[in-house]
């Protein structure tokens, strides 16, 4: 089946097809027009521009996904466009521009959910991986863990209280003096630190649950650097930011092992854009080893917002009986 995936959530702009028969589950084109050039001058996303920049993208987008595909229009089976969870204005614009696409051209529409579609991206890297699974889905809107029976049921077991941990990185990444979106150079300054110079609190929420809140570790750091600079202290930036690091690291393993344990699960997923860190990717292979549980992380390509994911989430809902018409509407929230 050759599925047209669109995705507009955030500050990427993508289109992507993907064909995928059975086992065989190709990504034919995957382009993404990123838009954090323009919300770095602002520190972070500012919705409203990010609104007018996917207007401008998607229809030339789209055309350069057909094209690298080599494939018209008529081609496509089927249509996947994220409707949920992400900023209201910019999902809007995805989901109109796929519905016109879908009733113009008559291709089935299905709305797909955003922290799903992070998911799939591990369906695509690994041909082989089908749940009962359990997943962790870290990016900069959400952190948390799912019990996944199907690629289509999904049951949250745990999640953030507060804030998202890609969140958590970008506002100390900022203070740090890294530019927005500060994940990939936090990775690489942790490096350069000393992981237990700076106490800094668990994001881990003490007791039997599986959540987690990044608001008290984010503030810890903060405060840390008020308080150098209040003394006149120079802080050692690699010290806080590998601190930081395992700080978030080992909440995340300690959640993890105690949610294999509950759902006795021997596949982990871990996807979204916080996937793409090395010290938890590390981590991860170690507490998975351990466990005999297989561990299944996309390649970073996949890690961030495309719209290949999309179209791979979208497979499964048709599989499933999903179809979205003419009304589908786009909604802030999961
Ligand atoms: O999934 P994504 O591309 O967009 C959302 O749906 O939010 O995730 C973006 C987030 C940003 O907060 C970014 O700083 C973070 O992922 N990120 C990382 C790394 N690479 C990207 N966080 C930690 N370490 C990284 N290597
Ligand atoms: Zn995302």
């Amino acid at each position: 089946m050759l599925i047209l995936g669109i995705e507009s959530s955030c500050d990427e702009t993508s289109a992507a097809v993907v064909r995928i028969d059975g086992k065989e589950r190709v990504v034919l084109s995957n382009i993404i027009a990123s838009q954090i050039d323009t919300h770095r001058l602002y520190g972070g996303v500012v919705p409203e521009i990010a609104s007018r920049a996917h207007i401008e993208a998607i229809s030339s987008i789209t055309a350069r996904a057909l094209e690298e595909a080599e494939l018209n229009l008529s081609d496509i089976e089927l249509i996947g466009v994220t409707a949920a969870p992400g900023l209201i204005g910019a999902l809007l614009v995805g989901v109109n521009f796929a519905k016109s696409l879908a009733y113009a051209n008559n291709i089935p529409l299905v709305g797909i959910n955003h922290i799903r579609a992070h998911v799939a991206a591990a369906y695509l890297a690994y041909p082989d991986l089908e749940p009962p699974a359990l997943a962790l889905v870290v990016s900069g809107g959400h952190s948390a863990i799912y019990d996944i029976k199907t690629p289509v049921d999904f049951t949250e077991i745990g999640s953030t209280r507060d804030d998202a941990v890609g969140e958590a990185f970008d506002k100390v990444g900022r203070l740090l003096g890294l530019p927005y979106p500060a994940g990939a150079a936090f990775d690489r300054l942790a490096n350069e630190g000393d992981e237990t110079a700076v106490s800094l609190p668990s994001p881990a929420i003490g007791g039997q649950n599986l959540d987690f809140s990044f608001s008290g570790l984010k503030t810890a750091a903060v405060n840390y650097l008020h308080t150098c600079e209040q003394r006149g202290i120079v802080p050692d930036r690699g010290d806080l930011a590998a601190s930081f690091t395992k700080s978030v690291v080992e909440a995340f393993a300690q959640k993890l092992e105690g949610a294999l344990r509950l759902t006795g699960h021997k596949r982990l997923i871990v996807a979204g854009g916080v996937a793409a860190n090395s010290h938890l990717r590390r981590r991860l292979y170690t507490l998975c080893e351990l466990m005999q549980v297989k561990l299944y992380i996309p390649p970073l390509s996949l890690c961030g917002d495309n719209a290949a994911m999309v179209a791979a989430q979208a497979y499964y809902e048709y599989l499933s009986g999903k179809r979205d018409g003419t009304d589908l509407n786009a909604s802030a929230t999961v």
